[in-house]
């Protein structure tokens, strides 16, 4: 075993480029498994369930802020940026866990809180002491709340301003999020300096990169919305200068909620953000399905510029917050909330706070043609936990709470996650998604299941470069509309990709181009050869909303 691991860590560390093949696993440490039953997930409870994700095949955990905080904003208001919440264990304990992930050839990203702190945390308490305190300008002040009127308000249901008054300081402080997590400055050189240290901080720890966490905010100024601007891509640059020098096989993810022309911005010319989020594609794919019809992907695809060689794109379709509707039309976003978010209950500032199997109705063809995109599209695709095995959500619960709730290993009433009556958060108790109907124990024991077909996907994913690296070029087929046809393409490896976005079963002829195929092309999961040739044409029978990857080289 030992020998093994060693073998892993090799290959890890010469795997250049690791992020452009890699499939992530977004994971909140408090809602994933308790292995002391204080009724909070822990650091260790995840590193026993390193097996479980390392058979399941991805090969990064994405780790929500796991900071010390108030969890106001579930550990976005980070109060300390050098040590691990209580409840999650310690940095001894952290350390195990990457150790533990390296050697199952798992890296760990976590989330870089960049553009603001708790205003628990010590600078802040400092900066609120008056003007003349060194700490002062490690934040935003103003004597009034004119400045920066461009900028939007982004937690529109429960923020009415992005200034507000401290008493102590007596003065206005600055914050795109709540008014519980004040934003740093990062036009004093000190914050800059600061930040960087505690990236060291981490990378020192064996982290292998950061989710970067809000960055289109990160300086304001007079007379713009507060967004993008040059000197934020300035600090990006450095940030990413530091990480290379330090670590160069780490990676920076950025998130940033943009327009695609915006956020390549973000990879500058390669020496930026090594990924960024696809914030556009992710709800045109749910328009797109319901819609049955594939005009808003083709749309986001034409409009998304090419990024440079060392750059990738993260692609997903559920996170831990809600599923944002900024980056779409006033009249789609209507459409979005009157088709996903029929209940008022269900809606969020500018988004529907639902994960992935309400919103397909749990209907497991629809929840697997999702996957079948996600796996497919150019870009490295990220699950959220519990995605794999088709969870619920409790709109009931207060802010994103809902899409947050432990995670569901066993039939048992507290889903296996805590041997506490009462964990953080209630277990998903909704029929059929309560613990009975969906956990990973069930799932594991049955091969037609959710998790199952999660994990070939992510098995087939891994042994075909293209996915990661390849062209991706639509295919011209008979129903262009229903079908999103497509073809990846590297190094002589050529995939061709349907996945019917609609509820009837259609006969498909595809064009296959300049391509003399003698024999009907294998699909990547059976290796059985899939329809029929007739006049340099593919005729393939697709099951309503049915899919298939099929090889042509
Ligand atoms: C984006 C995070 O995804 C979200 O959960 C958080 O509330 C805000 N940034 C503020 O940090």
């Amino acid at each position: 075993m030992f020998a093994n691991n060693i073998a892993y860590n090799l290959t890890m560390q010469k795997t250049p480029l690791w992020y452009k093949d890699a499939i992530f696993y977004e994971l909140y440490i408090r809602a994933f498994n308790d292995s002391d039953g204080d009724g909070h997930g822990d650091i260790r409870g995840v590193i026993e369930k390193l097996d479980y994700l390392q058979d399941l095949g991805i090969n990064c955990i994405w780790l929500l802020p796991m900071f010390p905080s108030p969890l106001k904003d579930d550990g976005y208001d980070v109060a300390d940026f050098y040590n691990i919440h209580p409840d999650y264990g310690t940095l001894h304990d952290f350390k195990e866990l990457v150790d533990e992930a390296h050697k199952r050839s798992i890296r760990v990203i976590a989330d870089l809180v960049l553009n603001h702190t708790s205003d628990q945390h010590p600078w802040f308490q400092e900066a609120r002491k008056g003007p003349d305190n060194p700490k002062h300008d490690f934040y935003v002040w103003s004597d009034t709340q004119e400045k920066y009127q461009d900028a939007r308000i982004i937690f529109l249901d429960t923020e009415d301003s992005n200034w507000s008054w401290d008493e102590e300081a007596k003065r206005y402080f600055w914050h795109r999020f709540y008014s519980s997590q004040p934003d740093l400055n990062y036009d004093n050189p000190e914050v800059q300096e600061a930040m960087l240290h505690v990236a060291k901080f981490w990378l020192d720890l064996g982290i292998d990169g950061f989710r970067c966490d809000a960055i289109p905010y990160l300086i304001e100024r007079e007379g713009t919305n507060c967004e993008n601007l040059p000197e934020t891509h300035l600090y990006l640059k450095k940030l990413r200068r530091f990480v290379d020098e330090h670590a160069a096989d780490s990676i920076l993810l950025s998130e940033a909620n943009q327009w695609p022309e915006d956020v390549r911005e973000y990879f500058g010319d390669g020496d930026e953000m090594h990924m960024a989020f696809h914030f556009p594609v992710m709800p045109r794919l749910f328009m797109a399905m319901r819609k049955e019809d594939t005009t808003p992907i083709r749309e986001i695809i034409e409009r998304t510029p090419e990024i440079p060689q060392n750059a990738q794109w993260c692609t997903f379709l559920r996170n831990h917050d809600e599923l944002t509707l900024e980056m779409v039309t006033e009249e789609e976003r209507q459409w979005m909330w009157e088709q996903y978010a029929p209940e008022p209950r269900m809606r969020q500032n500018l988004g529907i706070r639902r994960r992935l199997a309400p919103l397909l109705d749990n209907d497991f063809n629809k929840i697997v043609l999702a996957n079948s995109l996600l796996f497919t599209l150019p870009g490295s695709p990220i699950v959220y936990y519990g995605d794999e095995i088709g969870m619920g959500d409790n709109i009931w619960l207060k802010d994103r709470d809902g899409v947050r709730t432990p995670m569901q290993w066993n039939a048992s009433p507290q889903a296996g996650f805590s041997s506490n009556a009462e964990p953080y958060s209630p277990v998903n108790n909704e029929v059929p998604y309560d613990p009975a109907h969906v956990n990973v124990e069930d799932q594991m024991r049955d091969l037609a299941s959710l998790y199952y077909v999660t994990k070939n996907m992510i098995a087939v994913r891994k042994t075909h470069r293209a996915f990661g690296w390849g062209t991706f070029e639509w295919a011209n087929s008979s129903h262009p509309t229903q079908v999103a046809a497509y073809y990846r393409r590297h190094e002589g490896e050529e995939l061709l990709i349907l996945n019917n976005l609609s509820g009837e079963s259609i006969d498909l002829w595809v064009e296959i181009p300049e391509r003399q195929l003698f024999f009907p092309p294998p699909n990547l999961f059976t290796g059985r050869a899939t329809g029929e040739l007739v006049d340099g044409r593919l005729h393939v029978k697709l099951a309503s909303h049915g899919y298939e990857w099929l090889k042509l080289t």
